[in-house]
């Protein structure tokens, strides 16, 4: 189940899943082009790889709102590393307002992050991909996708519009080797969880909704990443991969 020697795109690589994961793909072996517009966090994130031995960390700083500008800065940096064989389109951003609040702007701002980058770094992929008969794409989901939380329609129509582009892509791409899947997290206890006005109460919420009685860790996503990027995943396609402790079932 190896990556060692792959080129990854990891979009919003410096969040609270993505680094622990970029080191995972460091420590295996793989080249993680690591993209994100938050300087600073990029900063840790390349603080923190230091030392890794084996992989290599490219960090590119980039406002995925900025469409053109990513695709610009995305194409020279994968022709340099000589092609990319599997994208992970992760970067999102998630406000949090009753439905009758957001404007058509503000929905077009949150797909565009969530949703219109992720087809840009595809587009850019996509034709080593196929030269080479081998590509790996995932779309980050989220459970927020299966109903259960008010307030996020703009990031869960994101989602919902990413595991419809995991499905057409996976049968449109899976004659040149390319798979695509989603990976859908549960509720880790990331950042963004921190403004929660009860912890404790949220902790207990997850707690009984998942079969598996702990927290989710960054390392059981980074776990599963490799695991669909890898030639062991080769016959899996246009699936979602709940990682959740088993909360919602399919
Ligand atoms: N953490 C969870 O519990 C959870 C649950 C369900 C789904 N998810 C999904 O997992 C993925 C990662 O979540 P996370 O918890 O690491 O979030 P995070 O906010 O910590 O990380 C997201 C990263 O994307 C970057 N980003 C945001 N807007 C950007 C832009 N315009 N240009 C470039 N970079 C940008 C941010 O700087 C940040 O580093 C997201 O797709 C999220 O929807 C997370």
């Amino acid at each position: 189940m190896s990556i060692q020697g792959k080129n990854i795109l990891y979009t919003g690589a410096a969040g609270g899943l993505g680094l622990p994961a970029t080191l995972h793909f460091l420590r295996a072996g793989a080249t993680v082009l690591a993209v994100d517009h938050d300087a600073g966090k990029l900063a840790a994130l390349s603080a923190a790889a230091d030392g890794i031995r084996g992989g290599r960390l490219v960090t590119l700083q980039a406002d995925l709102s900025d469409l053109e500008g990513f695709r610009m800065g995305l194409a020279e940096q994968a022709e340099a590393l000589g092609g990319l064989d599997v994208v992970i389109n992760n970067a999102a951003i998630y406000p949090s307002k009753p439905f009758q609040e957001y404007s058509i702007a503000d929905h077009q701002a949150v797909q565009r992050v969530n949703v219109d980058a992720g087809i840009v770094a595809v587009q850019v992929a996509l034709p080593t991909m196929r030269a080479q008969g081998w590509g790996r794409i995932i779309n980050i989901a989220s459970i927020t996708f299966y109903g259960g939380w008010a307030n996020l329609s703009p990031y869960v129509a994101s989602k919902g519009a990413l595991v419809g582009l995991t499905r057409a892509w996976a049968r449109e791409f899976g004659a040149h080797g390319i798979t695509v899947n989603a990976l859908s997290p549960g509720a880790f206890p990331t950042d963004a969880e921190k403004i929660h006005p009860d912890p404790e109460g949220y902790t207990r919420f997850v707690l009984d909704h998942q079969s598996v009685k702990r927290r989710g860790d960054p390392a059981d996503i980074a776990a599963a990443l490799a695991f669909l990027a890898s030639d062991a995943a080769g016959f899996i396609s246009g699936q979602v991969l709940n990682v959740d402790g088993g909360w919602v079932m399919q």
